[in-house]
This record gives structure tokens, C-alpha cells and sequence, in this order.
């Protein structure tokens, strides 16, 4: 059977986006109509994949209630005449299926991803992060593709690209591809945010990942690295240098990788997706209009 088993890491604290994120999730801020994990859902269920595990911290609850079917909502709405905001509910009736565990100390993602192993149980899966939106309404088939290729090339992991400004790099898992990158390429390293002169590439990591089990026993033996925490890439750093196969693939030009995790992108994600809306967007683009002019 193909993949249809997706970990989701929400346990990060979202320090960067205080104080909206106190008492809230990052990963449930909204983003024109929906919170962030929401489209992340939905971008995973329309690539085949029937089962998240989300991998939870402190302060996370209001993501499982999301999830939740709210039975006495949709009779209110039934009951009070609103029927026409059942239809904002519909993604609760999407066949998915939800597991949660917990993050019980903050060791980083590659820690985060090892907590849910018990879950995932031997089976190949994907990591889709919890903060990361693929595409103006998370509309991106990449995890699809990503199956695909790993399923076909038999590969031990497949990660997706997206390219950044040099000076951006500082920020994510920098690959280092060993032939060009048309298409899927493969790897023959992979850095955690390395200071600008030492990137091997400008194509960083764009949070979706498909791997088999043996990235469990990587992630186990792998020491804090970066900031102290247990990094993912120091993981598939090692797998490759014991001749694993790793393939990249880049984000079509049309998709973006949305990151909720700054200020900077969360405004540009808000701004992108309320304009795109087709309901309120037209007239959202005539008021920005009005406001921009004040600026000149
Ligand atoms: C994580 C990964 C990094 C990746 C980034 C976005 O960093 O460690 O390699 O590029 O997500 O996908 P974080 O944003 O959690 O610091």
C-alpha cells in the first residue's frame, strides 16, 4: 500500500510571533479564512494521505479541538438558520484519521519526529511541518510527487526544495546537490542553517519530507546540534554519509512555501491569501489600493 500516514511536528513555542502566540498556537493563526494547520491538513489529504500524527507541546490543545467534529455547532447552525456556514465546516467531514502524541521536553524537531515513532510503527511516512503552508491555499501536489519518486526510486528519504536569498539561508537545512536540479536530484549533504559563506547551495529545505523507518534509527543517535536541539538534518546528514539515497525536489516556481514562524511572512501568507479569496478578495484589493496610496 502506498503512504498514507503523514507526522505533523506542532510542539515548536512560536517565540518569534509573541505575543500573538501566548496562549495560542502558531500553527492556528489565520491565514485569510483558515488556521495554518488546517490548509497543512488539507494539503496532505488531497494527496492520498488518510492519517496524521501530530506531535504536540504545551498550550496545543485548541489544534485537536479544531480537528474535532462539533456536533452541537452544526446543530446550532441547523437550528438557528445558518446553514450556509456549514459549508466552512466541511473539512471536519474529510476522511481523516487523528493521533496525537506529545513533545514532553522542547529537544527540536529531529526529537519531535522520534516521539512519534511508536505511531508510525516500521510504515514509510511523510513529515509535513505544522507551520509551513505549500502554495496560496495550501493548494501544492508535491507530497503527491514526493511518493512517487520515493516509491519508484526506492530512495531512503525525499525532501523538498524551495531556493532562497543567500542571505536566507541562515535560516533552514541547506542542501548540497550532487548533479543539477531539474527535476529530483540527489544529495550529497545537507547543512542546518549555515552562516551565509559556508551554504553549499541556496536551496533550502521547504518543510515536507518523505521517509522509511531507518531515519528513526539515525535520529536516535543523533547528538544535539544546532541551538542546542536534536536536528532532523544532522539525521539525514548522516544517513547519507552512510550511502543512503536522498533526493530533493524543488517546489514548482507557482507554489511557495508559506513560513509561519516570523512576523515578515505571516503578514505576507495574510495578505497573499485574503486576496486571493474569491469572495472578499476583489474588494480587499480596492481598499490595499486606497491604503498604499496614503503611503506615497
Ligand atoms: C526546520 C528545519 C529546517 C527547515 C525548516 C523549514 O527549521 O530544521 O531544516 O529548513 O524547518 O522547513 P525551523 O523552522 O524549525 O527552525
Amino acid at each position: 500500500m502506498s503512504i498514507d500516514l503523514a507526522v505533523v511536528p506542532v510542539a515548536g513555542r512560536g517565540t518569534r510571533l509573541l505575543p500573538l502566540t501566548k496562549s495560542q498556537p502558531k500553527e492556528m493563526l489565520a491565514v485569510g479564512k483558515e488556521p495554518v494547520v488546517q490548509y497543512v491538513a488539507e494539503e496532505l489529504y488531497r494527496c492520498d494521505i488518510h492519517r496524521l500524527v501530530f506531535v504536540t507541546g504545551p498550550g496545543k490543545t485548541a489544534i485537536e479541538n479544531h480537528f474535532d467534529i462539533d456536533g452541537e455547532l452544526i446543530t446550532h447552525l441547523r437550528e438557528t438558520g445558518k446553514e450556509e456556514f456549514l459549508q466552512d465546516l466541511a473539512f471536519e467531514r474529510d476522511q481523516l484519521e487523528f493521533f496525537y502524541t506529545r513533545q514532553r521536553r522542547q529537544l527540536g524537531l529531529g526529537h519531535a519526529i522520534l516521539c512519534a515513532q511508536p505511531l508510525v510503527d516500521g510504515q514509510n511516512f511523510v513529515v509535513a511541518l505544522g507551520d509551513s503552508i505549500i502554495g496560496v491555499n495550501g493548494q501544492s501536489q508535491i507530497v503527491k510527487l514526493m511518493i512517487h519518486e520515493f516509491e519508484s526510486s526506492q530512495a531512503d528519504a525525499v525532501i523538498a526544495f524551495e531556493e532562497v536569498d543567500r542571505e536566507e539561508v541562515v535560516h533552514y537545512g541547506i542542501a548540497k546537490p550532487c548533479n543539477k536540479t531539474d527535476g529530483f536530484f540527489e544529495l550529497s549533504d545537507l547543512v542546518e542553517k549555515p552562516p551565509v559563506d559556508e551554504a553549499p547551495s541556496q536551496l533550502a529545505v521547504a518543510a515536507r519530507y518523505v521517509f522509511n523507518s531507518k531515519i528513526f534509527d539515525y535520529l536516535e543517535h543523533t547528538e544535539p546540534g544546532k541551538n542546542g536541539e536534536i536536528q532532523l538534518t544532522d539525521a539525514i546528514r548522516t544517513l547519507i554519509a552512510d550511502g543512503g539515497k536522498v533526493l530533493g525536489v524543488r517546489l514548482p516556481t507557482n507554489e511557495k512555501r508559506f513560513d509561519i514562524g516570523s512576523f515578515e511572512r505571516y503578514f505576507e501568507a495574510f495578505i497573499e491569501f485574503a486576496m486571493a479569496d474569491p469572495k472578499y478578495g476583489p474588494q480587499l484589493r480596492k481598499v490595499t489600493e486606497k491604503i498604499l496610496e496614503s503611503y506615497i
